[in-house]
């Protein structure tokens, strides 16, 4: 482990393969001679994916499914195995985002229900799928594209935080596990790209990598298989929560009241006795990573 890794010949799934981060990378990953297996909701989506991965020369197949369903999950496991036997690489990418304070979610239990849904379980249950017989031909590799909120722990984003966290943390447990097979896992703590998920948010236009910037991180990982992807403000606010627990508490809480939720975040109509303390004003950020 370390050393580049060829993806020639490989099978790399991807989900979330039909934009941003997760299309990127795709056809990153098919430039260097892998076959790459898109999996996302969108059907027509994938297939332009594919069909411009082939016209470039490189080979791909679309599996569309819906990864919040558990049936949907497993019958696509089977049907990857079936079709290739193990899958060599597996990019947990697909995922969804929510921007919203825990002052305006005590009724919003669902938010932690569709955000677990996605960005934890159904990665979880194809990870779990796909393992056996990555650890039967002794060779596999899982990148987790996570978020540097992971370190950070931003306010606002619990929700999304937590669930992340949790594929965070189970694929470091199952990576120890897994050692002697020769199967390993990144997370991938990404900052801000610019893609569909932070497009609607105003204040973050022209900010951040561009989803081909990410996808040779992606690649990257692919190839030299490193345990975490960190940015440096990440590290650093980890570092902070770790030395300077309270004082960073109280940083943060002044960052929160600086920004508060989105009118989408409110609901357009929300009377003000509904914002969080601190929180007036509306910034336009309804979801980022
Ligand atoms: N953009 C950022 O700043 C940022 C930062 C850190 C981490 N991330 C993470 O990066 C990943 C990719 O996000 P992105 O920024 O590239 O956003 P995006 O363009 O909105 O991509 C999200 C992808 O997830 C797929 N997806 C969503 N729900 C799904 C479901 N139920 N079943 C199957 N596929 C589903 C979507 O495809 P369909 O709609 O076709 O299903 C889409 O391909 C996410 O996990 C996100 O949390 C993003």
């Amino acid at each position: 482990m370390g050393d580049d890794v060829s993806l020639a010949g490989r099978t790399v799934l991807v989900t979330g393969a039909s934009s941003g981060i997760g299309e990127a990378t795709a056809r990153l990953v098919a430039t260097e001679g892998a076959h790459v297996l898109l999996v996302a909701r969108r059907e027509d989506e994938l297939d332009r994916v594919r069909t411009t991965i082939e016209v470039a020369g490189g080979r791909a197949t679309a599996y569309p499914c819906d990864l919040t369903n558990y049936a949907a999950i497993d019958a696509l496991v089977e049907r990857l195995l079936a079709e290739h036997g193990a899958v060599d690489y597996l990019v947990n990418n697909a995922g969804r985002s929510i921007r919203r304070s825990v002052a305006l979610s005590y009724d919003r239990f669902h938010d932690v229900e569709r955000s677990m849904a996605i960005n934890f379980f159904g990665p979880v249950r194809l990870t779990l799928g796909l393992l056996p017989a990555m650890r039967v031909q002794r060779f596999g590799h899982v990148v987790n594209i996570v978020t540097w909120g992971v370190q950070m722990k931003a306010p606002k984003f619990s929700a999304y935080i937590a669930s992340k966290t949790a594929l965070d943390s189970w694929s470091r447990v199952a990576a120890r596990e897994a050692y002697a097979d020769n199967v390993t896992f990144t997370n991938m703590r990404f900052s801000l790209v610019q893609t569909a998920m932070t497009a609607p948010t105003e204040a973050y236009r022209g900010h951040g990598a561009t989803p081909e910037q990410a996808a040779r991180k992606v690649l990257k990982a692919l190839q030299k298989r490193p345990i975490h992807v960190n940015t440096f403000a990440g590290n650093v606010g980890e570092l902070m929560n770790l030395l300077a627990p309270r004082l960073t508490e109280w940083l943060f809480h002044r960052f929160d009241r600086r920004f508060p939720d989105s009118r989408a975040a409110r609901g357009d109509d929300a009377p003000a006795a509904t914002r969080p303390p601190g929180g007036a004003g509306s910034g336009a950020r309804p979801r980022s990573g």
